[in-house]
This record gives structure tokens, sequence and C-alpha cells, in this order.
């Protein structure tokens, strides 16, 4: 992903680099103060192979002045911890999935079957596969069992949502927009398996249930369902404080309801995953989102409290996160989540 955004800025007549976060947060801010960065173009998923640990990099550049574009540290909080996130869409009116926190393997809990469990603070389908869809209680209670043992946080455990999956990508430039609706094609899809995102599906290229799950933007849906999922989107957007740009994912119950089930404030924008897919639809060309993306973040740096004569230069620079899960290396494949 940042080799292409490396090049399509630089074709744009920006003046980037790439640099890479290894084990070292010190480095790196050598680095950018050294190459009088202007801005930073934030691709960080993950630090030292935790995911929850990429709010802290962006809340270091905040503390040291570095502008950097998409969301900041707060948003990226919040949203990585599903149970909370639904806390706060719910407080802003915003429907959800039904959802209960649960931290041992005997907890009573009143979700009805079918049931869906997750790790609560994961992202990229990690530990969601075809069985994380239980259906009665002895599958429920080994199910989180496993997850407290394997990721050592708590599962959540939300009402399955048998249904259509859409995916809204939101972008912010001097105004807030929805862009194209995508959806999940689940119809190739044997009945009998629940229709999920799981883990194989987003990065083995070629199992079936990657194959069986392709993503088709625009969505084939009407101008009120079109309307309801924009104005969803942009007010989990405003909701949980994202800032440039952001991905809401839904699930839409046989009965129309629709739930939110997260918000992902740092997406993947590599060329194939949805987020490029939306903004190809909307006719935003790549080097083009990322020159918005940059407007956004000098603006910002005009902000007396978000300047550090440190590190105010010339180039804009952009560093690129090194994923050192041998897993995601594999079959990089964006669909959606
Ligand atoms: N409550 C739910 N009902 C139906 N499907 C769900 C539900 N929660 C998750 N899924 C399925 O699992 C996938 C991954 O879940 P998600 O909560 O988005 O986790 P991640 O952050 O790992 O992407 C979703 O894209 C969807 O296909
Ligand atoms: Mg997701």
């Amino acid at each position: 992903m940042a080799e292409s955004i490396f090049a399509a800025i630089n074709d744009d007549g920006y003046n980037a680099a790439l640099l890479p976060l290894r084990e070292s947060l010190m480095s790196l801010v050598r680095r950018i103060k050294e190459l009088k960065v202007d801005v930073v173009i934030n691709l960080c998923e993950e630090f030292r192979g935790r995911p929850q640990l990429e709010a802290n990099v962006a809340g270091m550049f905040e503390a040291l002045g570095i502008t950097f574009t998409g969301c900041p540290s707060k948003a990226l909080t919040v949203c990585q911890d599903k149970f909370k996130a639904k806390a706060i869409l719910n407080a802003f009116g915003l429907p959800t999935a039904k959802g209960r926190l649960v931290t041992s393997a005997d907890q009573k809990i009143d979700i009805p079957f079918p049931a869906i469990v997750k790790p609560n603070q994961e992202d990229a389908s990690l530990g969601i596969f075809q069985d994380s869809v239980v259906r009665d209680p002895a599958s429920l209670q080994e199910k989180v069992a496993k997850i407290i043992d394997v990721y050592k946080e708590p599962a959540l455990v939300e009402e399955f949502i048998q249904g259509r999956e859409f995916n809204v990508a939101v972008l912010e430039t001097d105004r807030l927009q929805a862009l194209p609706v995508s959806e999940i094609d689940f119809s190739a899809m044997p009945e009998s398996a629940p229709h999920i995102c799981s883990y194989e599906a987003k990065w083995f290229e070629d199992h079936v249930l990657y194959t069986t799950t392709p993503a088709v933007c625009p969505a084939p849906i009407d101008d009120p369902l079109r309307e309801r999922l924009h104005q969803y989107a942009l007010a989990a957007f405003q909701a949980m404080g994202c800032r440039d740009y952001a991905r809401v994912d839904f699930r839409m119950g046989g009965d129309g309801r629709l739930a939110i089930l997260e918000v992902n404030p740092n997406p993947d924008t590599s060329l194939d995953a949805g987020y490029c897919r939306a903004l190809t639809a909307a006719g935003i060309e790549y080097a083009q989102f990322w020159g918005l993306m940059i407007e956004n973040a000098l603006r910002r740096k005009e902000e007396p409290w978000f300047s550090s004569d440190d590190v105010r230069i010339d180039t804009p620079i952009f560093w690129q996160q090194l994923l050192e899960n041998a897993v995601r290396k594999k079959g990089r494949r964006w669909s959606g989540q």
C-alpha cells in the first residue's frame, strides 16, 4: 500500500519518502526530524505486532506536534474497543448489533442464538472463523474460552445478524461525504455456511471463503437504503471523532434493520481495497485522494497548537508500516473489512 501511495503522490508533484516503523519509535522520530517533514501520511496499523498500539503511535505524533493524515489517536483508541465503540454509537442514537462483553466462559449472557463470538479488541477478522457463529450454549462457552485464552482479552458476543453486509467509505474534505456503498456478495456461498467475512475470507486468496465473498461497488440497492446507510455512516464518523477518512461496516437483518458492526478509523487504502473501490466509484483518483488528505493535514498545521518548530519543514513524507505478521503478507486482500 505504501509503495502505491508513494508512487501516486510523487507523480503528483509531492516530494515524498518512505519511512518504515520497525522496533524503535525514537529512530522514526529522528528520521522525521532529519528529513524536515511537513506531513506524515500515517499508515500505521500496528506496532510490535499489536493493533492496539496503532493509536499510541498517532498519539506520539500528536504529542510531538507532528502533523499526520487520518484519524486522531482518540478515535483510533475508541474504535479499537468494539464494546465501548458500540456504547458510544448507541449514545449517539445509532443502531448496533446487541452485544455483551464476556470475561469468563461460564458468564451467563442474554444474547439469543445464533450468536457470533469475536475478540473485543482485534481487527482484520483475527479470531473470526466459520465456527465463531454459535448455535448452542456449549459451543458458545467453548468459543468464548478459546478467545480469552488465545487473545488474553474479553470476548464480544453479539446477536448474529443474518443478512446483507455493506461498507460505507466516508471522506472529509471541506465537507463530509459518504462515497458509493459497497456490498459483500455472499450469493455464491453455500446457504448452510455462515455468511461472514471470516479470517480466511479476508486473507487467503485461494480459499473458497475468499472467492465466494467478492465486494460489489456500487451496491445494488435502492435510494432509500442508500440514504439510510449514508446518514448512519456520516453520523458514526462524527460520533467516533474520526477525521479525514474512515469506513463504516453494516449488516442488515431480514427485517431491513441496519446495525453498525464497526467504524474502521484506519481502513486499508490499498489500490485493491474497499476504500479505493469506493473512491473509484465516486470518480476520485488515488493521487487526488491523497492530495486532499495532505491538504487537510497542512490546514491543521496552521492551527497554532499543532505546530512544532522542530518539525516544520518543506518535505511531505510518508512512512510505511512494515507488516511483520507473516500471515498478513500472504494473500493480502481487502474486500471491505
Ligand atoms: N453481529 C454480527 N452479525 C453478523 N455478522 C457479523 C457480526 N459481527 C461480525 N460479523 C462478521 O464478521 C466480520 C468481521 O467482524 P468485525 O466485527 O467487522 O471484525 P473485524 O474488526 O475483525 O473486521 C464482519 O465483516 C461480518 O461478516
Ligand atoms: Mg470489520
